[in-house]
């Protein structure tokens, strides 16, 4: 077998990044990464389960890809892996490998044993991946940093914290000296990544003490010469505080920029989602953190059609959009994921219904991104 892999990634930047950490794992252990799977030994499809549409896409072009390529090996790895386990030898006969998010590391002896027959890994969801130098990078000027994986939150719909696992921090100490590493290699961009940076605690460590968190971090890693913008996402409106807004305002090297789930205007949906935040918690908010950082840009992700969401849920949503006007906004289409707490509530808003409301989203955020872009060439024509 040919000692090249083909990794392709489904879904977020987490997943992105895991991607390279797989390429640098392989490539550790001789491997050449290439760009078309027609040249690997190897196939890798590190896949998405947050939507039912993301895993869908990753089995059926893995299925195509397994027809063109014959004696290969092929993995799926990552959170889909994780979700549908050993089912996914059934949906793919060719299949050989079914790595879950924890084993990542594990994946060049996994590749060895798949010589002899079929491989399923998913024990170690829970595990902090090790820390390995050098990492495989594929950008040269902008870089992804994980600084947590899992998910503690456990929202009514949402698969992440049963495929990911549960929350953890990595240390510091590990955080900066990669960044460091990373300014050496002439990169000064960094985006630091967890799918709730705010509650960001690593254990205790040297002169760390157990208070330091997320805006101690960012305070860290502003000084770290030879980076100039440090990004981050995303951020929980439970866990934002004041703090971190200013601490975004002083830290002359952060993006003011903040991305901020909103999911629903209405209480009553935000309840059922077990959120932990209402609308007016999410609009003060908001407010003070306009109020704090001069020209912050606000972004969020909105799900239609939550189970019982009724017109006047919507209006709500819609409404408070219309008053936030957001940056941009990520608009998805509710889909049941197995296992969540949402899965146990009837899926009784129609896809005729979630189509439309999708839409009407998307035209009034286009309208509102449209317009806040004209006010900053309104802007620029002045000065
Ligand atoms: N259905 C639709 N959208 C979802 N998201 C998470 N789970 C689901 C689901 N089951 C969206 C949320 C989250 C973003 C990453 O994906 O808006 O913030
Ligand atoms: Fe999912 Fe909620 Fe955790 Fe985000 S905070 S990953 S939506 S459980």
């Amino acid at each position: 077998m040919k000692k090249s892999v083909y990794i392709r990634t489904f879904g977020c930047q987490m997943n992105n990044r895991d991607s390279e950490f797989i390429g640098g794992v392989f490539i550790d252990k001789g491997y050449k990464l290439v760009d078309l799977p027609g040249e690997a030994g190897v196939i890798l499809f590190n896949t998405c389960s947050v939507r039912a549409h993301a895993e869908e896409r990753a089995i059926s072009s893995m299925g195509q890809l397994m027809h063109e390529h014959k004696n290969r090996i092929y993995g799926i790895v990552g959170c889909a892996a994780q979700a549908l386990g050993e089912g996914l030898f059934k949906r793919l006969p060719g299949l050989n490998i079914v790595c879950g998010t924890g084993e990542i590391t594990r994946l060049p002896e996994l590749v060895k044993e798949a010589e002899n027959g079929r491989v399923l890994a998913l024990e170690d969801k829970d595990a902090l991946l090790p820390e390995l130098k050098p990492t495989y990078r594929q950008d040269k000027d902008a870089a992804y940093v994980s600084i947590m994986r899992g998910c503690d939150n456990f929202c009514a719909y949402c698969i992440v914290p049963y495929v990911r696992g549960r929350e953890r921090s990595r240390s510091a100490d590990g955080i900066i000296s990669e960044i460091r590493d990373l300014a050496g290699q002439g990169i000064r961009d960094v985006t630091l990544l967890g799918q709730n940076v705010n509650s960001y605690r690593p254990k205790a460590e040297g002169r760390r003490s157990k208070a330091y968190g997320f805006v101690e971090l960012l305070c860290d890693v502003n000084k770290i010469d030879g980076i100039e913008k440090i990004n981050f996402m995303t951020s929980h409106p439970k866990d934002a505080t004041g703090a971190l807004f200013k601490a975004m305002k002083n830290l002359d090297k952060v993006r003011k920029h903040l991305h901020l789930p909103l999911q629903s205007g209405s209480d009553r949906i935000l309840k059922l989602m077990q959120r932990g935040y209402t609308r007016g918690g999410y609009f003060d908010l908001i407010s003070e953190a306009l109020a704090v950082i001069p020209g912050l840009r606000v972004t969020t992700d909105i799900i239609v059609g939550f189970p019982g969401e009724g017109e006047e849920d919507f209006g709500k949503t819609r409404s408070l959009m219309e008053e936030m006007k957001f940056d941009s906004a990520y608009i998805f289409k509710y889909s049941p994921r197995a296992g969540t707490e949402a899965a146990k509530m009837p899926d009784d808003v129609s896809l005729r219904l979630k189509k439309e409301r999708h839409k009407t989203l998307l035209d009034l955020q286009r309208s509102i991104s449209k317009g806040k872009a004209h006010e900053k060439t309104d802007c620029c024509h002045c000065t």
